[in-house]
């Protein structure tokens, strides 16, 4: 008896539009995504089409199904080396054609099968912030300039924030667009093109930074964004490398023109309340959308339009090495609560986030309480879980079930992170 050749949807990633930032793996329940140092792509073996990962990737690239044959399902080895996506396959005369996932790839191995299937059961559905907004957002543009229509800024300012004889190289870039329309809201997040080939001949893929600027512009009334960059020296594990896109930006010249895409993000934006709260947790560069979301709460409360409450907690190695140290100590006490966690500053208790984060229990426990409030996470990965943690452990204390707290932050669009 002979099997009848089938024809297929294979869940792909476009390499082409994909900004490697890692949403769509954050996001699959199943861990059927995973990525190398060239591409993200999709385990046909492990994948089983719940559709999680689509909505939340900012650029697209995820939402592509192409045919195939069923004994030619794409294996993830061939998808890292892919520079664009493969043309769908011919159907052979007879084949049936089947509106279903593709079959697992020929080389994906079993173990990862097996390891899939685990986590299925062991992993939350549900990601750690909501993935909507606050219901008095502002609405977003997204996605006005993509890989076929990239637009060019001019550099009009870069400077490093950090101390110049500390390790952090942390820069402050101004980018002017002309006469390019780039309206954006605090929150959301531009991708860059390092300038330059890769060792292969190839475009290097775009970098994705969060604005640090208010909606109305570094400068107001004028059409020009800041973001907040870290040259990166090292990798994850301390070896030491030179990021590509860093390594670029930071040492980009006034008048230098550079080219990006963008926006994205419509869900991690604030609340457009004259009364609402904001509890802002950052470490490094994660303050670049803590900066722009004070930044906007103080010219507007400089009109007197805003009388929320800012509380900021900000971890970094030392005061030395944490970006806007300055400017951000100037803020007027009565406008924003600032909690500084030091990991590094000599004399000393080493702090992170999430330990101070429980010094303010009661303070933060209020701001929980009160549904005029947001909280937004934005730096290091690893500062997630202890985030989540303390508060849970701050909510669980007061007598509530933190699920339920959790679930009302998410569901009510109260909760976000971004982490890279
Ligand atoms: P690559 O050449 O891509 O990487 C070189 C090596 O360094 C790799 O091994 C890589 O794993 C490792 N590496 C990558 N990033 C880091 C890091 N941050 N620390 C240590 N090792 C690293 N970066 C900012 O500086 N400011 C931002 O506001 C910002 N916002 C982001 C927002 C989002 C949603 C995402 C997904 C990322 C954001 N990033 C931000 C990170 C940024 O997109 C780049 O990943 C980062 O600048 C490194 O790029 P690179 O080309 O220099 O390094
Ligand atoms: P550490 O001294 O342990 O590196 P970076 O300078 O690398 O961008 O990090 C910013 C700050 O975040 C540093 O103070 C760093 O401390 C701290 N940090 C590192 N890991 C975590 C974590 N898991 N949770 C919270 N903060 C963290």
């Amino acid at each position: 008896m002979t099997t009848a050749t089938t024809v297929m949807k294979q869940h792909l990633i476009d390499p082409e539009i994909c900004i490697r930032c890692n949403t769509c793996e954050e996001t699959c329940p199943i861990d059927a995504i995973t990525h190398d140092s060239n591409n993200y792509v999709v385990d046909a073996s492990i994948c089983n089409d719940c559709m999680a990962c689509v909505p939340p990737c900012p650029t697209g690239a995820i939402d592509n199904w192409i045919q195939v044959v069923s004994d030619n399902a794409y294996s993830i080895e061939e998808q890292f080396t892919w520079d664009e996506l493969p043309e769908p396959q011919e159907a052979p005369e007879g084949a049936e054609v089947v509106e279903a996932k593709a079959p697992a790839a020929p080389t994906a191995s079993e173990a990862q099968k097996e390891e899939g299937d685990q986590d299925l059961e062991n992993k939350p559905f549900t990601a750690a912030g909501a993935s909507i907004p606050p219901w008095s957002a502002a609405h977003p543009y997204t996605n006005l300039y993509t890989h076929k229509n990239p637009v060019t800024a001019t550099v009009v300012g870069n400077y490093r924030v950090t101390d110049s004889d500390t390790d952090s190289d942390i820069h402050h870039i101004v980018l002017d667009m002309g006469d390019t329309p780039m309206p954006l809201l605090e929150g959301q997040s531009i991708a860059i093109f390092p300038a330059g080939e890769d060792e292969n001949g190839r475009s290097y893929h775009a970098r994705q930074y969060s604005i640090a600027s208010p909606r109305d512009g570094e400068r107001p009334g004028y059409n020009n964004l800041s973001i907040t960059v870290k040259r990166v020296v090292e990798d994850h594990d301390g070896n030491p490398v030179k990021g590509v896109c860093s390594n670029y930006l930071c040492d980009l010249q006034k008048n230098d023109s550079v080219k990006l895409i963008g926006p994205y993000g419509n869900s991690f934006l604030m609340p457009n309340l004259p009364d609402s709260n904001l509890v802002m947790i950052c470490t490094g560069t994660g303050a670049a959308p803590m900066r722009a979301m004070t930044e906007h709460c103080r010219r507007l409360n400089k009109e007197g339009k805003y009388r929320g409450k800012l509380m900021l907690f900000f971890g970094a190695r030392s005061e030395r090495e944490l970006p806007y140290f300055g400017p951000l100590m100037n803020l007027p006490k009565d406008f924003i609560d600032i909690n500084l966690a030091l990991s590094r500053q000599a004399d000393r208790p080493k702090k992170y986030v999430q330990d101070v984060i429980r010094e303010r229990a009661s303070d933060v426990l209020a701001l929980i309480n009160d549904s005029k409030t947001c909280i937004y996470v934005c730096g290091l990965k690893g500062m997630e879980e202890g985030v989540l943690a303390a508060l849970k452990d701050i909510v669980t204390e007061s007598g509530k079930k933190w699920e339920d707290v959790h679930a009302q932050l998410k569901t009510q669009g109260r909760l976000h992170f971004e982490t890279y």
